[in-house]
């Protein structure tokens, strides 16, 4: 095709990266960046989120550039700058935001991002007509995609976002591993996974061999805490090795005695620009009250950045391509306001265009675990959940060292 028929010669698309990392973000700049050159357009990097259109603006030219779409995180880099006024930031940085767009002549802007960066897009759009393309990411797996899940006859709503494959796989590689230290001492390790809100990724560690798991989504009262550690206690004695990992969700809240209410634990008492907290330290306080009530050593291994970091994995890979092919044709159409999704949860093999739709950008808020995907009475992951992460992940087959040495008594001289 000669240059000047491509259909957008001479415009430019920008692409920006907002929130939390994930693995598969670079795999998501370089597929829209790609179809975009096909379609004709300059193809810019705007630098870290929202944070790159203030002041000068922090742009880069990614037109004819080399790109490594397997290398984790994002090369744009990321932030979570608000345009909107906010408690913690009052200015309000959208005339900015606007004039930067003008002056560097962006002529449409992509997204990448969760609930924030995307709400903060379609807000742009709605309020000053920025034609504006939302890509999804999280690890969280809690932007609401509308993915329909087949399970024996029902159709069922669950979530199938880039960079949760790629998380979910790390850790239930990690989970395989530390099996072996927590079978060495007989102990119990409480391991901590991200996840504020939604316990989705949680239970990749399931996959990995946790037995028992707790989510943000069901509060973890006085009365369920009784209930927790009797099931602790009864599946620590009834394993083969005397051992035990229990995945937990950052996000759990958790009956504090001493304040006679439910808590979170958070790293830091800061809040971002969006109003989060940063969680971490839950899985510290259950391994103690787990030792002190039951008596069993108990240790804490919060995974937390482990989840994001190192290289794209293949499911996100093929999800990236599959989802910017929908971005390339909203693009074309100049539907914009709108974030590509997948229709009907598949396994890799799956993963193709006609699978996709688009719906409205803006409203993509918190989508929790459906109540019959975690058996809040066992502290488990149901088999719906195992058949929805089944589509997404393989489940390994576990290194096991069975032994039965048999036990040697002293001679005794006669
Ligand atoms: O983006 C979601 C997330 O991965 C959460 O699971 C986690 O609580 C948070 O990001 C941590 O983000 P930060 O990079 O700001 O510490």
């Amino acid at each position: 095709m000669k240059l000047e028929k491509k259909l957008f010669q001479g415009k430019t698309l920008g692409i920006l990266t907002g929130g939390g990392d994930t693995s598969a973000l670079n795999a998501s700049i370089d597929a829209i960046k790609t179809r975009a050159s096909i379609l004709g357009y300059n193809v810019y990097g705007i630098l870290k989120g929202w944070k790159g259109l203030l002041g000068e603006g922090e742009i880069v030219d990614l037109t004819a550039q080399p790109y490594d779409e397997w290398y984790g995180g994002t090369a744009l880099k990321s932030s979570r700058t608000n345009p909107f006024p906010t408690r913690k930031n009052p200015e309000d940085r959208v005339p900015q935001i606007l004039k930067n767009l003008e002056r560097y002549k962006i002529d449409v802007l992509v997204t990448i991002g969760g609930d924030d960066t995307n709400g903060a897009a379609k807000k742009l759009y709605e309020m000053h007509g920025i034609p504006v393309i939302g890509f999804p990411k999280t690890i969280d797996n809690d932007l609401r995609t509308r993915t329909l899940h087949h399970f024996k006859g029902e159709d069922n709503e669950v979530v199938v976002c880039p960079g949760f494959e790629s998380a979910a796989r790390a850790l239930m590689e990690l989970t395989i591993k530390l099996s072996t230290t927590v079978e060495s001492h007989s102990r119990i390790m409480v391991m901590e996974i991200m996840g504020r809100d939604a316990g989705w990724l949680t239970g990749s560690a399931t996959f990995g061999g946790a037995e028992i798991a707790l989510v943000p989504e069901v509060e973890m009262t006085k009365e369920r805490k009784a209930a927790f550690f009797e099931k602790v206690r009864e599946t620590y004695t009834n394993s083969a090795k005397k051992s035990l990992i229990i995945a937990v969700s950052e996000g759990v809240r958790w009956y504090d005695e001493k304040k006679g209410a439910l808590d979170v634990v958070c790293a830091s008492p800061e809040l971002d620009e969006f109003g989060h907290p940063r969680f971490g330290g839950i899985s510290g306080l259950i391994a103690s009250e787990i030792s002190k009530n039951l008596g069993i050593e108990a240790r804490a291994q919060i995974t937390g950045y482990y989840a994001r970091a190192g290289e794209c994995r293949k499911y996100d890979m093929r999800l990236v391509q599959t989802l910017a092919d929908k971005a390339a044709d909203l693009i074309m159409r100049q539907h914009y306001g709108q974030m590509p999704v997948l229709n009907h949860l598949v396994n890799y093999q799956g993963l193709y265009e006609f699978n996709t739709s688009s719906i409205d950008m803006g409203s993509i808020g918190n989508f929790s675990l459906p109540e019959d995907y975690y058996d809040s009475t066992n502290f488990k992951f149901t088999e719906k959940y195992m058949d929805f992460l089944s589509h997404i992940l393989e489940k390994p087959v576990y290194p096991k060292f069975e032994y039965h040495f048999p036990k040697v008594t002293p001679v005794v001289e006669i």
